[in-house]
């Protein structure tokens, strides 16, 4: 059965809180909530499930979303037609990152956000983020382009930040000679 998940709006100061280390071992409650939010993420991203339960599109998600105080995030990252990675990181932290800047030539989203904001988010073209998987094991990867992106949106909401935070009101948009647009 699948069982949708309550997602906060912007306006929900909790978003806007910075989010504490969780702790080992995970509880059942957050295992499920794990699971449920990489269903719901596949779900969104393939048009006839998307449309059977009304999903917006998105790749990612991180605990806050979801009214909880604790530093989780979890990606459903589509690699090819129907093929989805899944990464889900308790604790991440970006250890390192390229000089080089991209940004999303559309622009960003957020399933906490329910209007299109225009403009180009600066992030870092790849990132190495460290953090540990739901049984404690320490984990590693290096993630690039769209990716990137994705965990640096993520980490992101575990500090109370949302993607239009980074969006220069007075220059919103880039030019391929600024940044690389992707
Ligand atoms: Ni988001």
């Amino acid at each position: 059965m699948f069982e949708k998940l309550n997602i906060l709006d912007e306006k929900d100061k909790r978003l806007r809180q910075i989010s504490k280390d969780a702790t080992f071992p995970i509880t059942k409650e957050e295992k499920k909530l794990i699971k449920q939010a990489i269903d719901e993420l596949t779900y969104s991203q393939i048009e006839e499930l998307s449309k059977k339960y009304d999903l917006r599109p998105g790749m990612g998600l991180a605990f806050p979303q979801l009214g909880l105080n604790k530093r989780i995030i979890i990606i459903v990252h589509e690699v090819e037609d129907g093929v989805f990675d899944e990464y889900v990181f308790v604790n991440p932290k970006i250890v390192s990152y390229s000089e080089e800047m991209i940004a999303a030539e559309a622009g960003e989203g957020c399933l906490s956000v329910n209007r299109d904001v225009e403009g180009h988010v600066p992030r870092h073209a790849r990132v190495t983020v460290e953090g540990y998987d739901i049984d404690g094991n320490k984990i590693k990867i290096r993630a690039r382009e769209e990716l990137s992106i994705a965990f640096q949106h993520e980490i992101d909401h575990l500090n109370g930040i949302l993607f239009y935070d980074h969006i220069n009101p007075k220059k919103p948009f880039f030019n391929e000679n600024e940044i690389r647009l992707i």
